[in-house]
């Protein structure tokens, strides 16, 4: 017998829908992922980013290639990555609104241009501000790995952001998970 692959296509796909369950039950961050350029303004919330490697600074984003943003952020080249706070829910679901327009988005928050020309938002609890260095396609969405080219830190931020269970919760900078 064949040992088991990664892609073994005799088996049935799971149900989309129960991926997207079990997705949801995945704790992931909040942020906002900006782009501005010769291309144009844009900007979405998005929660699949992660770090990808210190040297050099990397992180990974993942956009789905259906978005109105999209193809601007492949032709601006650069990517302002906001991290979101307690403070910040409200802006996170403007940014995730399909009807409202780049310029209805930006209207809201206090904004920077960073070094790159992507803006960053002022009271974000973190920003990286970067350069896209490869983008693999995959399914639905691009991998956009995205090299930091500058970061700037709060100075006092109050909590964090999660998304989890399709809701948003306040992440206490000190406290203990132990029970
Ligand atoms: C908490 C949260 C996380 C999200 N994460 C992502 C993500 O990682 N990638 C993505 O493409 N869309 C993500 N979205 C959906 C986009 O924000 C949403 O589709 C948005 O309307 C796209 O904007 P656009 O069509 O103007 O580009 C997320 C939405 C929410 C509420």
């Amino acid at each position: 017998m064949q040992p088991e692959t990664l892609a073994d296509l005799t088996r049935p796909p799971v149900a989309t829908d129960l991926f997207r369950e079990a997705m949801s039950r995945l704790g992931a961050p909040v942020t906002l992922v900006t782009t501005d350029g010769p291309a144009g303004r844009q900007g979405l919330t998005v929660s699949a980013i992660t770090s990808v490697s210190d040297a050099p600074p990397t992180v990974l984003v993942c956009l789905n290639r259906s978005n109105r943003s999209h193809e601007t952020f492949l032709q601006n080249g650069v990517v302002g990555i906001s991290i979101l706070g307690a403070p910040h829910n409200a802006l996170a679901g403007i940014f995730a609104s399909s009807r409202r327009s780049a310029d209805e988005k930006f209207a809201t928050g206090r904004w920077r241009t960073g070094q790159t020309g992507a803006p960053l938002l002022d009271d974000a609890v973190v920003t990286l501000d970067c350069t896209i260095s490869d983008i693999h396609s995959s399914g639905s969405h691009d991998v956009l790995f995205c090299i930091v080219e500058a970061i700037g830190l709060h100075d006092a931020p109050e909590a964090g952001l999660a998304w989890f269970g399709r809701n948003f919760h306040h992440l206490p900078l000190s406290g203990s998970a132990t029970q």
